[in-house]
């Protein structure tokens, strides 16, 4: 074999982002749109990307570089990801990688992680390493931890493992949960966030308070033990409430944004049991869950206060062979 597709899926953080990255759990979800990176061998020492959703085109460099000099922002991921697996094993012949995406990289579905997760993976399967899931996991996160320094890698979890997963930073639980549906409503902020940034922002604005962070989070620790149980009951309207409790905590936490407010009340307003944002904040997403008369009416509310709505079906594939 000399050429591989592989794709892995987009996430949608449910419940407990921030408080998971300091020892605390959260529920996340695969989405069904997809990331895709096709690996071959090339007869060159050379690596070469092609990553049009990101920008990158024509990027080349000797295998001999890899990791190394000014790496383009949109090509970090997958050169870090090729870099960590060639240290540990040796690669005996060139790589060309092209990427594409279902999803756009504005969205926070966690395109960086699926890119980095489809790279293990195929070079996994390329040169016969038989990397397991949580091999492929702990490989995965250490590049997106190279590369961002912090994380608590969820998005890295849900990227390999697909379903919906209640997870402890740095995978010290990985757990699928067995649920048969997750109807969501997502809408897209239009607004760019940034994850370093906003987990800096939080420590910065309790520098003085950190008791009453630590209280906070351990409050978010305690929704996502009852939302794992409403989700698992395929209780909603609990599972709405949590939203809105978690979603006061976060805007405590100081990281979610006018736009933001005002698409999650439009849809509590049109019915919705509850809404929260989904991520780190600052933009990107907020996610509504109602009863299924309701939803038509929460989507329109969300569009009028100046949402994009997202169809997605939540609980997808982990990262998987396409050919
Ligand atoms: O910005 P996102 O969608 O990758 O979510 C970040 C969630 C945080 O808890 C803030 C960070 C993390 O790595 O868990």
């Amino acid at each position: 074999m000399n050429k591989i597709t592989v794709s892995a899926p987009g996430k949608l953080m449910l419940f407990g982002e921030h408080a998971v990255v300091y020892n605390r759990p959260c529920l996340v979800t695969a989405v069904d749109q997809r990331m895709r990176a096709t690996v071959e061998t090339l007869g060159t020492l050379e690596f070469q990307l092609e990553a049009g959703e990101v920008k990158v085109t024509g990027y080349k460099k000797p295998l001999s570089d890899l990791g190394k000099g000014d790496i383009p922002k949109g090509a970090k991921f997958v050169e870090i990801a090729a870099k960590n697996i060639a240290e540990k094993h040796p690669l005996k012949s060139g790589l060309r990688i092209t990427t594409s995406s279902e999803f756009s990289s504005e969205f926070g579905f966690g395109s960086s992680s699926a890119s980095t997760v489809c790279v293990v993976k195929a070079l996994s399967e390329l040169l016969d390493l038989q990397l397991n899931n949580k091999e492929i996991f702990d490989l995965s996160y250490k590049t997106v931890l190279d590369i961002q320094g912090k994380g608590s890698g969820f998005d890295v979890a849900v990227a390999v493992y697909g379903g919906t997963l209640y997870f402890i930073t740095g995978g010290k639980v990985i757990e699928p949960l067995n649920i048969k549906s997750l109807p969501l409503i997502v809408g897209y902020s239009g607004v760019k966030a940034d994850t370093v940034t906003l987990v800096n922002k939080v420590k910065e604005s309790f520098v003085n308070r950190e008791n009453r962070l630590e209280e906070i989070y351990d409050e978010i620790a305690k929704l996502v033990e009852k939302a794992r149980d409403a989700l698992i009951e395929m209780d909603w309207e609990k599972l709405g409430e949590l939203m809105n409790e978690n979603q006061n905590y976060l805007s405590e936490l100081g990281v979610s944004i006018d736009k933001l407010d005002n698409m999650i009340k439009a849809s509590l307003t049109a019915g919705a049991y509850g809404a929260k944002l989904s991520g780190a904040g600052g933009g990107d997403c907020m996610i509504a869950v109602s009863s299924r008369d309701k939803n038509q009416a929460v989507a329109d509310s969300i569009r009028q206060a100046g949402g994009e709505v997202i169809n997605i079906n939540t609980n997808a594939d982990g990262v998987k062979i396409e050919k």
